[in-house]
């Protein structure tokens, strides 16, 4: 018996920011000393909002820079992009034979953009293309061409881990065999302590997000716009639900906690200080990150050389979950 998998992917939409770094990679990376992990880069699922096509091959390998800066080792994590494993897309046909509309319906993502039109009074399929509406086939195939026992996702995610369990399951049962491993999810429930610069959670769609790999100066910039109440600087301050003491508590420990929080109490202490004790704390974790970083990204050739080994191997495990099926459906 070979080690649990565990499996996850990052669409390449955004620059990456400190929550994608304690909500998914962070995690992800300390599961793969006990699983057999894949993470991969989750190129096509990008494309439906994503369709330039210099800005997806850099965000890309702005994704995997932060993968290998952060520590995944590719030698025993299968690392590689969704879109060079054609076994996807004939999974994804394959599973939506078995995929009642309705599930597609009821998906939040599809819901949400349905809601925002109804709101507005505009028409219910307005901007909606049917890679978001099938997003979650997609997305199980992802899954279940990989054997998954485990995928570590934010709580937005829950509902697509479920999916996919149901459709494997279906699929089992039709034909009385457990041809493919039903997923669980490991939720990240810290994903939603995470806060941006304006106090709510941190997400790219807010425009609210810190920047994992921004230059020292630039990050400290970005620390500056944290919103924060108009307190005088001699005012004793609350440190709870404070936006700026959540993000300091994510990089410091309970020492420095504390030091901190007798200074919010004690008054005295301006919203400039607390920002500034926070960019420090960051600036010092992250500047050997950001070094390995920026090494990567110069050198696209060597990203470019441990993804396609990587993909190498995910094909031939792929194509082992796709003979299975072929052969159990009647098209071998
Ligand atoms: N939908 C995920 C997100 O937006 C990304 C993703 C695509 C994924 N395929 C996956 C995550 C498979 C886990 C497993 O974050």
């Amino acid at each position: 018996m070979g080690k649990p998998v565990a499996l996850t992917g990052i669409k390449p939409t955004g620059t990456p920011h400190i929550g994608n770094y304690f909500g998914a990679i962070k995690p992800a990376l300390e599961l793969a000393n006990d699983y057999d992990a894949r993470y991969f880069i989750a190129d096509y699922h990008a494309l439906n909002t994503m369709k330039e096509p210099k800005e997806l091959k850099r965000l890309t390998f702005e994704i995997a820079a932060t993968w290998l800066a952060f520590g995944l080792n590719p030698e025993s994590t299968l690392f590689y992009r969704q879109s060079r494993v054609p076994q996807t897309f004939e999974l994804t046909t394959f599973l939506s034979a078995f995929t009642p509309k309705g599930f597609m319906n009821r998906a939040h993502a599809y819901k949400a953009v349905v809601a925002q039109n109804t709101q507005e009074e505009r028409d219910l399929d307005d901007g909606v293309n049917m890679g978001l509406y099938t997003y979650p086939i997609l997305m199980a195939a992802d899954i279940l061409l990989f054997d998954t026992d485990l995928v570590p996702v934010g709580k937005d995610q829950k509902q697509h881990i479920e999916i996919a369990a149901d459709i494997a399951q279906t699929i089992n049962y039709h034909y009385q065999k457990e041809i493919l491993r039903v997923p669980k999810p490991l939720i990240q429930e810290s994903t939603e302590l995470i806060l941006g610069l304006d106090g709510r959670k941190m997400s790219k769609s807010y425009q609210n997000v810190i920047p994992l790999f921004a230059t020292s100066k630039n990050l400290r910039k970005t620390i500056m716009k944290i919103v924060t109440n108009s307190q005088a600087v001699e005012e004793p301050k609350n440190p709870e639900g404070c936006t700026i003491f959540t993000l300091f508590k994510l990089f410091s420990n309970k020492i420095e906690q504390d030091e901190l929080k007798e200074r919010y109490l004690a008054g005295g202490m301006g919203w400039g200080h607390a920002k500034e004790a926070l960019f420090e704390k960051m600036d010092q974790f992250l500047s050997p990150f950001r070094e390995k970083y920026n090494q990567f990204i110069q050198d696209p050739s060597y990203i470019e050389k441990n993804l396609i080994e990587g993909e190498k191997k995910a094909r031939d495990i792929a194509e082992k979950t796709m003979t299975k099926i072929r052969t159990i459906a009647g098209f071998y």
